[in-house]
């Protein structure tokens, strides 16, 4: 069906329903999780107590539920930077705030295992797309009060995590240090792993600075929670290890965030610290 949207600045419709994500505003929580694959969005919403379908268009694929009395959405955004930053611009025009990275991820030490997951406490900008926002040099970090949150979720679920620092390619192969088609490489991707390993860098992913960027330019929160289902050191690859694992820890960091995001409300905090818990107890 032909349809005509508000201009070519804005590709939304007169309801403010976006071009990509199909979704409009009252379609989502403030707390959005992001999987890559689309198949993956009814996987986590069949956690939730209830669950509708909001939107499909190409692969942005939305639910919207609640999680243990906790409103929030699912979206997902496909592989790599790009399409990511057109989920985040998206829903925030929607009305979101709080994004967690649910994903996959190839880890680079023995020490963090297949079937483990890795919280991300900010991501090295190997993607191409944040740059198109702002310099390099500009931090993409993930929100303390949902680092915090997934901690405590994975904590309490009992879910071995390693904690650190991320690299975010642009390229699943070259990118990560595998060869191409023909063993084409050039040296930078040779040395990329060892370099990583350096400097301390914990895992390689596809999603996590764009959105980790776009969170802190537009004051919203972003995290990430990713399955371990590649280890390069060991040189295993496990499809599907660890991804349940990491969809409860993020569904979990979901109510964590909602249940410290009500007590700041009550007591009139902008953000959250640690005795808030026991201010009203
Ligand atoms: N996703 C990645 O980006 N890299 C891996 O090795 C596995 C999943």
């Amino acid at each position: 069906m032909v349809k005509k949207l508000l201009s070519a600045a804005r590709p939304e419709d007169r309801a403010h329903v976006q071009y990509h994500i199909s979704c409009g505003p009252g379609d989502v929580a403030r707390y959005v999780l992001l999987p890559g694959d689309p198949d993956r969005v009814q996987k986590i919403a069949s956690q939730w107590s209830s669950r509708r379908k909001v939107a499909q268009h190409r692969e942005f694929i939305t639910y919207t539920g609640k999680f243990k009395g906790s409103p929030v959405s699912c979206t997902s955004t496909g592989i790599g930077g790009p399409a990511a930053a057109i989920v985040v611009e998206e829903l925030l025009r929607v009305g979101a705030d709080t994004f967690i990275r649910v994903g996959t991820t190839g880890a680079l030490s023995k020490g963090t295992s297949v079937g483990d997951v890795v919280i991300s406490t900010g991501s090295v900008r190997l993607d191409g797309t944040s740059s198109q926002y702002v310099w390099t040099g500009y931090p993409a970090m993930a929100n303390y009060e949902v680092v915090a949150a997934m901690v405590q979720a994975a904590e309490s679920l009992g879910v071995r995590y390693t904690l650190g620092v991320t690299a975010s390619t642009d390229s699943f192969y070259t990118g990560q240090g595998r060869p191409g088609f023909r063993d084409y490489m050039q040296h930078q991707s040779e040395v990329i792993i060892d370099d990583a390993k350096r400097a301390g860098i914990v895992n390689f992913e596809m999603e996590s600075a764009t959105i980790f960027t776009l969170a802190g330019l537009y004051h919203a929160r972003a995290g990430c929670v990713c399955a371990v289902i590649a280890n390069r050191e060991t040189d295993e690859f496990v499809k599907e290890a660890g991804v349940s694992e990491a969809i409860s820890v993020a569904n979990t960091t979901v109510s964590i965030l909602n249940e410290w995001d009500n007590l700041k409300e009550a007591n009139g905090k902008r953000n959250f610290y640690p005795s808030l818990l026991f201010k009203n107890r």
